[in-house]
């Protein structure tokens, strides 16, 4: 069991042995127990106050200690922005679920890139991936330069070791693991989840305008690690992702040596059962922004590098009203995944640990059977029940892996799903 530390980008204060977390200073002269002050800084030192975010480390040896990295060639499928094996498409795309894998894989080498946007090199964009694995990682650690990851567990809990605390985790809870921040990954089962990569500016709850100082996903509720740390003197190889590429490196010790640490720049988890998932009680179907939990804003304000949207279950009280989602077409990007149950505009074909992804302006909807379903129901209250869906939505075409683009996972009859329509019929 780990303990927590509640609030969304609080700065805590955490110490695994008393007295190791200096008073008044960050940097005394000599740190407690001779430990060595390291500040992580993950916005520019001059940022604004209400958007700088850092914390101070103090470890048993310093992170500059390592030799140098050289090229990793492991994660095979794994690719990075700008995503430009192929042309994107302005097809529509769904893909049945990622099997998990039959040789012996951990979270790196199992990570799978379906596409992404924006450019590593300038800070704007994500990646999408999904990671499947069957073996913890052992005596390594991965570290990620080019981005924040969001990662949204769909089958096995994990355990996630970083440099601030230990994280569990199961399906429909998330973690968010800040730029930087070194982590392993250690498996309870077969396991398969989604990851977004965010280049852009860190995730942060949405503002709320009149919904009011409540509501959606509640500060309260994220939870970060206290301190933890092991003491252990066997060779650990670091894996970093930098621009693009993999490199590693293999230190002598553990690079869980953070004996305490204060700030505001942590990992933490949330659980999305707790979101307070807001709707209409008169009529018609708000945009799904109004189901947002964590937004990466770009330049352009209210419209996000990426926003992580979810569709949890809910009541469906609309009168007079065509309930699903509707058809349409969007100038944001929308990559769907769905952690359980079944998603309530699809009558099949896009099944748990599967993905659709609907481009900038693609026309896309409900399917055949589903919008007959909705047109034809009896409007009474209803719940919508066990399910959880997701997006993560870009401002930025998303543009597929040459592996997304050619896997026989893609299905190619998906336009399929919108055929059969009938005619308008005018008076
Ligand atoms: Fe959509």
């Amino acid at each position: 069991m780990t303990d927590y530390l509640t609030g969304f980008g609080s700065h805590f204060a955490s110490e695994a042995v008393p007295g190791a977390l200096p008073v008044g200073r960050n940097s005394p002269q000599k740190a407690p127990f001779g430990l060595y002050a390291e500040q992580l800084s993950g916005t520019a030192f001059t940022a604004p106050r209400a958007e700088n975010k850092r914390s101070w480390l103090y470890r048993l040896r310093p992170t500059a200690s390592h030799p140098p990295y050289k090229p990793y060639d492991g994660a095979p499928l794994l690719r990075s922005a700008p995503f430009d094996e192929l042309p994107p498409t302005p097809n529509r795309l769904r893909w049945d679920p990622l099997p998990l894998p039959e040789v012996p894989t951990d979270f790196i080498d199992g990570l799978t890139s379906y596409g992404g946007n924006g450019d590593v090199a300038t800070g704007a964009g994500i990646g999408i991936h999904l990671y499947t694995a069957n073996a913890s990682m052992a005596g390594r650690a991965f570290q990620n330069a080019d981005g924040e990851l969001l990662i949204v567990p769909q089958q096995g809990a994990l355990t996630i070791v970083t440099e601030l605390g230990r994280i569990d985790v199961a399906p429909l809870q998330i973690v968010l693991i800040p730029r930087g921040i070194r982590f392993r990954v250690e498996l309870a089962g077969p396991s398969r989840g989604y990851v977004c990569e965010n280049y852009g500016a860190p995730f942060r709850l949405p503002d709320l305008g009149p919904i009011g100082s409540n509501g959606l996903a509640n500060s309260r509720d994220f939870e970060t690690p206290v301190a933890w740390f092991e003491d252990v003197d066997t060779p650990c190889e670091v894996i970093q992702k930098f621009q693009g590429r993999l490199w590693a490196t293999t230190l002598d010790h553990s690079p869980f040596d953070v004996v305490a640490w204060h700030g505001n720049l942590a990992p933490c988890r949330y659980d999305l059962t707790r979101f307070n998932t807001i709707n209409t009680v008169s009529f018609d179907h708000p945009d799904p922004s109004i189901f947002t939990v964590l937004t990466s804003p770009s330049e352009i304000h209210g419209t996000a590098n990426c926003d992580f949207v979810i569709f949890p279950p809910r009541w469906m009280v609309a009168e007079g009203t065509f309930r699903p989602p509707w058809f349409h077409r969007n100038v944001m990007s929308e990559y769907m995944g769905l952690i359980e149950g079944a998603y309530d505009a699809k009558e099949g074909g896009f099944a748990p640990g599967g993905a659709s992804l609907h481009n900038q302006m693609s026309g896309h909807g409900p399917d055949q059977p589903s919008y007959g379903k909705a047109v034809a129901a009896e409007l009474k209250p209803h719940k919508i029940e066990g399910t959880m869906a997701f997006m993560f939505e870009s401002r930025w075409v998303i543009r597929p892996t040459r592996w997304a683009s050619e896997t026989p996972l893609c299905q190619l009859d998906y336009d399929d799903c919108w055929s059969g329509f009938d005619k308008a019929k005018l008076p």
